[in-house]
Formats: structure tokens, C-alpha cells, sequence
């Protein structure tokens, strides 16, 4: 058994808890994780791992600074905080898209509104779409949630977020405009790490990697 311990910081919530069943399938102790605790780290002394639980912004920060080697946590977040680090694997799971989403009546008005007010969650991600992919000067509204209000109340003219099931913009009379990019569950590492490390990383990656493969069977 080796003696440093492997880190691995998950996005809490539910791919948190999907990444605990996979590695409790993988033989891992982490059980715990699953259960109404407050604790954030856990510890498998036999396999010589820990898991922190963290908030999915934060769990690229862990990584790229190495206070975590591993990290399991949506793209969105990932292309949000543009951090140093690799990304390793595509889990599969958590598949949803981010797109620009508004009235239906915004789709004719898309390209052609100056200074067009886009309300997101992602403010890097709606900037890299429309000002570095299409080339339109937008102005950006940073919001932490319920991001649909703000084409319904008039602070923005459409929204650039996450669209899973499509329900909560057709509850609220809104629509998908255009697909950003597709988004699900990666497995990232941090650079010194994966050099370090790299002979558990590449078994630990393989692992999870035929695990996934499995599941989606
Ligand atoms: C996310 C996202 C959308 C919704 C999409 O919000 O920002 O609002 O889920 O899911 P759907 O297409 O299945 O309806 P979240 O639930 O994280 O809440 P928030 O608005 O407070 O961020």
C-alpha cells in the first residue's frame, strides 16, 4: 500500500453522491459521505484516500493548488473558472447543456440588439460565447440563481445557463435560442499530481473509467 494519501475534492450535491456509488463499487470506504453528516473530509485508511467535500466553484481552486489531486465537477464549472489543471475524463453523468435561452421573441433580435443585457450564473462562459465566439458586444449581469426571473422581469433580455430537463423555462414562458455546449460530470487532476502521482492516478482514471463504462450499460 502506498503511504501518501491520493485526494479527491467532489462538487456537493448530486455528483457528489454519484461519485460516491461509483467508488463504493470500486471498493472504496466512503459510505459515510452518503449518510446526514456535517463532516467535509473522509478518510479510507486501507486504500489510502481522502475525499473533501466541496462546493462545485471551489473544487477546480483545490485542485489547481493541489490541496486536492483529483476532482470530480461539472464542465460548466470547469470553462467557468478557466484554472490550470487537466481534465481527464468524461464521467457521463450530470449530461446537460448550456445555452442562451430568453422569449421566443428574441430570437429574431439575437445577433442584431446592441449592447444586448445577457443575466448569467457563468458570466466568463456568456462572455466567451458572445463576445469571443460571435463577436457581439453584450453587457453581462452577474446573478447567483433563479436566473429565468431576469428575462421575465425585464433586467435582461436573455440568460446564458444550464438547461437539464428544459421544465423550468417552460414553467417560466421561456425557450432554448441557441446551444452553447454540452455539458456532464469530469474527473480532473492536478498537473504536478498526475506526474507524481502518476502510476495511482493512471490506475485510479482506468478504474473509474471501466466503472462508468459499465454503468451505462
Ligand atoms: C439549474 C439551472 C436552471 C435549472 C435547469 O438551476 O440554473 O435554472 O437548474 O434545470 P431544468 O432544465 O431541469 O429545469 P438550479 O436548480 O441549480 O437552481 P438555481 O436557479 O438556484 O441556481
Amino acid at each position: 500500500m502506498p503511504d501518501k494519501y491520493l485526494t479527491i475534492a467532489l462538487a456537493k450535491g448530486r455528483l457528489a453522491e454519484l461519485s460516491v456509488e461509483i467508488f463504493m463499487s470500486l471498493g472504496y470506504d466512503c459510505a459515510e459521505m452518503l449518510t446526514k453528516t456535517r463532516k467535509l473530509i473522509f478518510t479510507d485508511e486501507k486504500n489510502k484516500m481522502k475525499f473533501l467535500l466541496v462546493k462545485a466553484g471551489d473544487v477546480p481552486t483545490y485542485v489547481e493548488y493541489g490541496a486536492a489531486d483529483l476532482g470530480i465537477v461539472g464542465r460548466d464549472t470547469i470553462l467557468e473558472e478557466g484554472r490550470n489543471l487537466y481534465e481527464m475524463l468524461d464521467l457521463g453523468f450530470g449530461r446537460c447543456r448550456m445555452c442562451v435561452c430568453g422569449p421566443e421573441s428574441m430570437r429574431e433580435k439575437l445577433s442584431s440588439t446592441s449592447g444586448l443585457r445577457v443575466a448569467s450564473k457563468y458570466p466568463a462562459i456568456a462572455r466567451d460565447y458572445f463576445t469571443g465566439k460571435k463577436n457581439i458586444n453584450i453587457e453581462i449581469i452577474k446573478l447567483n440563481g433563479s436566473v429565468e426571473l431576469a428575462p421575465i422581469t425585464g433586467l435582461s433580455e436573455v440568460i446564458v445557463d444550464i438547461v437539464e430537463s428544459g421544465k423550468t423555462l417552460e414553467e417560466n414562458g421561456l425557450t432554448v435560442l441557441e446551444e452553447v455546449c454540452p455539458l456532464s460530470a469530469r474527473l480532473i487532476v492536478n498537473r504536478v499530481s498526475a506526474k507524481m502521482e502518476s502510476g495511482r492516478i493512471k490506475k485510479l482514471v482506468s478504474d473509474i473509467r471501466q466503472k462508468v463504462g459499465e454503468l451505462k450499460q
